[in-house]
Formats: C-alpha cells, structure tokens, sequence
C-alpha cells in the first residue's frame, strides 16, 4: 500500500526511481510521481494510473536531468487518485518535497493550523499538509533537519517519508514510524525504500529502520539518528535471495509463479524444523506448565491469514485439546478482547506490517498476554513487537493475492501444534509419527497438483464456469476453513462474487440464493463427513446450481455420480489434507480471471501491505 523509494548518488535519479517504483507495484497503487533536485529547483511530474504512464511523461527518465530524487507510488487514502493528488507534494514556498507511504490520522487539525499560519494547499491528500509543516518549520529555523524534526513529532498515525529540500541539492531525510522503510548502501550512492525489491538491482547491503529512525543522506554520507535525536550505527545486513526471486521469470504471472513455488517454500519451511523425526521449532519457549494453564489460544490476522487462523483452530483443537479461537485483527483490536496473561495470542501475516494486525498485537501486549508471530518479512515491524516469532520462508510474495505464504503460514501451524501437542502430551506417538511423515511428503503430494495434466483440468474447467455470476463454496469441518480462501481467491482476483459457508449452514439462509446457473464449489476431502457433503450437494443441485467437486481420489467416483465436474486430490492425513484442496482453487480461481480478462497480479482496490487501518 504505496511505496516510497529515494535516491541519491552519481547515477541519473529519475530511471533508478521507476526502476525502484516498478519492483514496488506490488503492493498496490493508482498514481505516482517522481521529484528530482535539478538547477537548485525541486522538479516534480506525477500522473494518475499505471506507472507507463509516467514513465511516457518522464521521456524514461531522460526529462527530468539529476542525480538526487524521491518517488511514490499512490494507493488512494486522502482525496481520488489524480494527478493533483499523487505524490511528491511541495510545500507551498516550493522548497520542501514530500512522499509518504502511511495516514496522519491529525490531518484535519494540522491543515487547520497550517492555513492559519498562511499556508496554501492544492491536493485532499494528507501528505501536503506534512510538506507545509516542514516548509513552515523550514522558514522558522532555517534547517532542513530541525524542521523535518520538528513536523514529525507533531504527526499522529503511520509514516515512512522521504523529504528533499531546494536549498540542500544532495540531501534527503527519510524517517519512519509504522511505515516499513529499509535503507540500501551503495558505492558512493545510497538509497531507501519501502522494501526490499526496490532496490536490489544497485545493491544487497541494507539496514532496517526502527520506529522513530531518521536517515539523513547523501551519495556519500548518511548519518542515523533515533526517536531521542541522538546518533545511532544501524546493522548492515545481507539480504540472501537474489533479484530473480522478485522477478517473474519465464511465467506469464507472478501468481502463478508462486503457486509453482509452494513445494520449495513448504521444503525451506518444513525440513530445518523436522530433525530425526521430531518437530524443532529452535528458540520457542512453551513450557508443559505454561501451556496447561493457558485459557485459550487466540490466532488474529486478516485476509487469508486469518483463513490459516480458522483453520488452526481445527488443528490446535484437535491436538492439543486447547480452546482456540481464531479473530480478525480489525475485530480484536476493538472488541475488548478476554486476553490476559492466561493467553496466547499468536499473529498471523505475510508482510508483517499490516496495521490491524500490529494493533491487535500491541493490545495483546498491553493486556499482558504472551504474543507469538508467524510472519513471512524478515524484521518486520510484527516480527519485532511479537515476544516470540516463526519464520515461513517462502521468500518475497509479489503477487497481491497471497498463495505461498498461505500454504507456509499453514505448514507452521502443523508445526507448532505438533511440538505444543508434544509438551502436552495430547497426541499419541502413532499419530505424531504420521503426521511427521505427512509433513515431510507433503511438497511431493503437492508437486502432483501442479503437474501439466492437473493445470489442464483446472483450466477447463475456468473455461467451463468462468462466466457464472455468483459462487458459493461450501464444506464441512476443516474443509469449511479452505473453502474460504477458496472464495476469497476468486472473488479478489477473477471479481467474481463468491461466498463460503459450512456446507450444514446453507438451509439456515444462503440456499435461498442458489438458483439456475449459480456456481457451487463443494469440498468433500473428510470421509466420515462425505456422504452429509453430497447431500447437501444434491440440495443445490436440485435448486439449478452447477456444482464442481473437490474430493479425495479414492471418493471420485461417488462425488461424480452426483456432481457436474469433479477434481480429484491424493489422500493424505485429515490435518494435512487442507494444504492439498487449496492448490486446484488457487489454479482454478487463476485460470478464470484469465477468463475474465483480470490483471492477476495487481487485482483493482487492492494492495499486498495493508498498512493502513
Ligand atoms: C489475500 C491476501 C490478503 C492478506 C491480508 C493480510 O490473497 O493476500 O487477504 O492475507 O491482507 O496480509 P498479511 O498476511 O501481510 O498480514
């Protein structure tokens, strides 16, 4: 959700900030604009829609000459995406430029201010008012850092800025607070950026900003200060994977590039925390005692994060006989939650930036639960504020609809249920030995999913129900929990309208919408369940629906007998099954946005890093 990048050093600026810009669409924008320093003026160009089109404006880069420079790309808060409103803001004396990835939640007061002290404004945007108050300060002190310093201790919300300023050609000031913000070390250049991907064509040595750093830079120097002012060294660190990871390779879309990566991303995930045949998740501290005493185990996230949380829920309830809830973050943080220090909370995020997850977190905290994190970004701002953290590594995601971290986010659920039940004494040695052999075959299984003839069934059947209005997915139990980010996938990025429900919840309501010609999705994976699942498949049936089957090999025939198209997965252990039934509706819902005529990747209204509430 916006990405800021900036640059100062020998090279042109402007072709490095759309290089950075572009590795940063991931995220999601409807605007973007550049400001480059050149003949002592701060020159701007900015343009509503795809980044093409400001590149077209930028000649390239070759129109606007200089080698220092910061850029934006806009995911609309404060004001529609125009050009008017995409950022670099300049102050109104034309000597600040501004982008910002964030909300200053007091805009309104602030504006208020900045107009009484005579202050013009031509955007909605609440970043202008960030550029006023440092023009403002600027012209009061006379120095560019004061008068940065002085603005962002007025400001209350989430930022990561990039500032230049007319009278410091060679300069830029970056600071952050809930905003992620990285800073690249260069030769005799350095850059920041909103992530990584940005900036890994110049180079691989970067240091992770903290709430309340400031960097202060040009192509030679940067100097880091904290939220108290004084100086500070930050650790430069490696980043380990190369470009190529961020790239799309030879495949048309990086979602279906990520849905090919899963078996290597449960591989890298899985196999380091499975030694000898037992679960190792070095470093997590969960004592037999503590656990006994826990109340209940909450899981919060969003989106499909918050999928692999309602299923969690199945899993630690069934192996560790703990009472667990799963919560949307934007509802825990509000709701007065029953947390103490009986409870587990443990946070659920790709990014690890989403902001309602970070919030729920910080209230977690404050009610003095025990907080763990299973986050994706390494020295994420979740992965810092959680007492404990679990990586998945399914390195960068770029695709908006998630596939990969969903399926590492999962696999880490196995595993830290399996070590809890462990402690616990929940779970027999037959079972756990089971479940181990599931886990460390499950990239195998998986592969089978994704072999040509499995992507051909998938895309037939797109081509069959691609053009259905609406789609219900329904199951039972723990199919119940996938059938959600079934839906979610379609509707998110095919825009078809689709909802999920316990298949024995569509007579208490949703049936009634079942009509001629309305897409059914049933999963149909539990055995002992199999038979209630084709009854309620009849129900629809009967109604007008198409129904289209996921089910286990051995159960296809039946399924088929009944069903209009049937998609067959291997059978594995009932915990595991979830990460199989989930491959056929990521390709599914794939195959039918490109049906659709969808941009897979980049899906309308939507960004990769909510991080604003
Ligand atoms: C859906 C999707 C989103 C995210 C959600 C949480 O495909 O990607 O629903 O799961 O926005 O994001 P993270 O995991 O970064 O906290």
């Amino acid at each position: 959700m916006c990405g800021i990048v900036g640059y100062a050093g020998s090279r042109q600026a402007a072709p490095v900030l759309l290089n950075g810009l572009e590795k940063l669409e991931y995220r999601g924008y409807d605007s973007a604009g550049v400001c480059v320093h050149n003949d002592g003026g701060l020159n701007a160009v900015k343009a509503k829609g795809r980044l093409s089109v400001l590149r077209d404006r930028l000649e390239g880069g070759s129109a606007l000459p200089g080698t220092v420079g910061i850029g934006h790309t806009r995911w609309a808060t404060h004001g529609a995406p125009s050009d008017i409103n995409s950022h670099p803001h300049l102050s109104w004396t034309g000597k600040i430029a501004v982008v910002h990835n964030g909300i200053i939640e007091n805009e309104a007061r602030l504006r208020a201010k900045m107009l009484r002290k005579g202050a013009t404004f031509q955007s909605e945007t609440d970043t202008e008012v960030v550029a006023n108050m440092v023009g403002y300060y600027y012209e009061k002190h006379g120095d560019f850092v004061t008068a940065v310093r002085e603005t962002v201790m007025r400001l209350e919300g989430s930022f990561a800025l990039g500032i230049l300023c007319q009278d410091m050609p060679g300069t830029i000031v970056a600071v952050k607070k809930d905003s992620p913000l990285i800073f690249g070390f260069g030769e005799g250049e350095h850059f920041v950026a909103s992530d990584v991907p940005a900036i890994l064509k110049y180079t691989q040595t970067v240091a992770y900003l903290e709430d309340g750093d400031m960097a202060v830079f040009d192509a030679e120097n940067v100097v880091f200060y904290d939220s108290t002012g004084e100086i500070v060294e930050k650790k430069q660190e490696k980043i380990t994977w190369e470009m190529s990871a961020a790239e799309r390779g030879g495949y048309d879309h990086f979602m279906i590039k990520e849905i090919f990566e899963q078996p290597k991303a449960l591989r890298d995930t899985i196999s380091p925390r499975l030694r000898d045949g037992q679960v190792n998740l070095d470093g997590i501290e969960l004592s037999a005692e503590y656990l006994k005493n826990l109340r209940k185990i909450y899981l919060v996230a969003c989106g499909s994060a918050y999928y692999v949380s309602v299923l969690a829920k199945y899993i630690i309830e069934k192996t560790c006989r703990i009472p667990t809830e799963a919560m949307m973050a934007s509802e825990f943080r509000y709701c007065d939650p029953v947390v103490d220090e009986r409870n587990l909370v443990i946070f659920v995020s790709q990014s690890g930036e989403t902001a309602d997850t970070l919030a729920a977190l910080r209230e977690a905290k404050r009610r003095g639960a025990q907080t763990l994190a299973i986050v994706n970004v390494v020295g994420s701002a979740i992965a810092k504020a959680a007492d404990q953290v679990i990586y998945t590594w399914a390195g960068p995601e770029i695709a908006v609809a998630t596939t990969k971290a969903f399926s590492t986010q999962l696999s880490v659920v196995y595993l830290l249920a399996m070590q809890m039940a462990k402690t616990l004494g929940t779970m027999s040695t037959g079972e756990y030995l089971s479940l181990v052999e599931g886990l460390e075959q499950l990239p195998y299984d998986m592969d089978r999913l994704l072999s040509p003839k499995a992507l051909e069934k998938c895309q037939y059947l797109a081509s069959r129900y691609h053009a259905h209005h609406d789609a219900f997915y329904i199951g039972r139990n723990i199919d119940s929990g996938i059938c959600l980010e079934g839906s979610l996938k379609l509707k998110e990025i095919a825009y078809l309208h689709s909802e999920a429900y316990p298949a024995g919840e569509l007579k208490h309501g949703p049936i009634s919408l079942i009509e001629d010609g309305t897409l059914v999705v049933a999963l149909a994976t539990i055995e002992p369940l199999f038979d209630k699942t084709m009854a309620n498949i009849k129900e629809v049936k009967a109604r007008g629906a198409d129904v289209l089957c996921v089910t286990l090999e051995e159960l296809e025939e039946n399924a088929a007998a009944i069903a209009d198209s049937t998609i067959a997965i291997p059978k594995i252990h009932p915990l595991l099954q979830p990460s199989l039934s989930i491959i056929p509706l990521q390709l599914f819902s794939y195959y039918v946005a490109l049906y659709r005529g969808c941009d897979v990747d980049k899906p309308r209204n939507l960004a990769k890093s909510v991080t604003v509430e």
